[in-house]
């Protein structure tokens, strides 16, 4: 284990495990269409590369790179577009994949911009839910795991650009982010 860390949360056998359960999903529910899966970056690329790997229908895959975080563990309430998508979103069938749903704020913004944009379908799977931290009314559609309020990282989840490369999702010890803890 990493030295930083406090606690594994969730093991890198259970992450593989959870998405090869959610790909199986996710055949089933895209069978026949060609969805457009839509990776919000930087978090959500191993999950992505993981779960989709698992799926058996033919998708497209795209990213999305939104901050709504100022490199701290607080939500800034501010969603700004860091890179926006190649692919048309009209008509499509979208699959946005996200590392954790927290607050709720980037993904109602997101699903907002999308609607906008006229898809046809959109759903959310997310490897991490962490329900005591929401403040805007998204659900996603599959969720592998529930976290405390606690902040995580690990499996493309940083603090300060840090951790994403650990294969494991884990509590960073206090003294890392300044002793401050969750409050909100
Ligand atoms: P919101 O609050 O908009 O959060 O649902 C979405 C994005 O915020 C990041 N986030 C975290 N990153 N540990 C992290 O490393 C956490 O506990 C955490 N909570 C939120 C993440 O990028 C997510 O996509
Ligand atoms: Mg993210």
């Amino acid at each position: 284990m990493h030295n930083d860390i406090k606690e594994i949360l969730i093991s890198e056998e259970e992450i593989k495990a959870k998405c090869k359960e959610l790909g199986k999903q996710l055949s089933e529910e895209y069978e026949g269409k060609f969805p457009l899966a839509i990776g919000v970056l930087k978090g959500a690329m191993p999950f992505m590369s993981d779960v989709l790997r698992y799926t058996e229908v033919h998708l497209e895959m795209d990213f999305m790179d939104v901050s709504s975080y100022d490199g701290g563990t607080r939500s800034s309430g501010e969603v700004k577009i860091v890179k926006d998508l190649d692919a048309k979103v009209e008509g499509r069938d979208l699959l946005i994949i996200e590392d954790i749903i927290d607050s709720g704020l980037t993904l109602s913004y997101l699903v907002d911009l999308f609607k906008y944009r006229k898809a046809n379908s959109i759903k959310i799977v997310t490897l991490l839910d962490k329900p005591s931290g929401r403040t805007a009314a998204i659900k996603a559609d599959l969720a592998g795991f529930e976290v405390p309020n606690e902040f995580v990282v690990g499996y493309g989840l940083d603090y300060q650009e840090k951790y994403r490369n650990l294969p494991y999702i884990g509590v960073l010890k206090p003294e890392i982010y300044g002793g401050e803890e969750e409050s909100e």
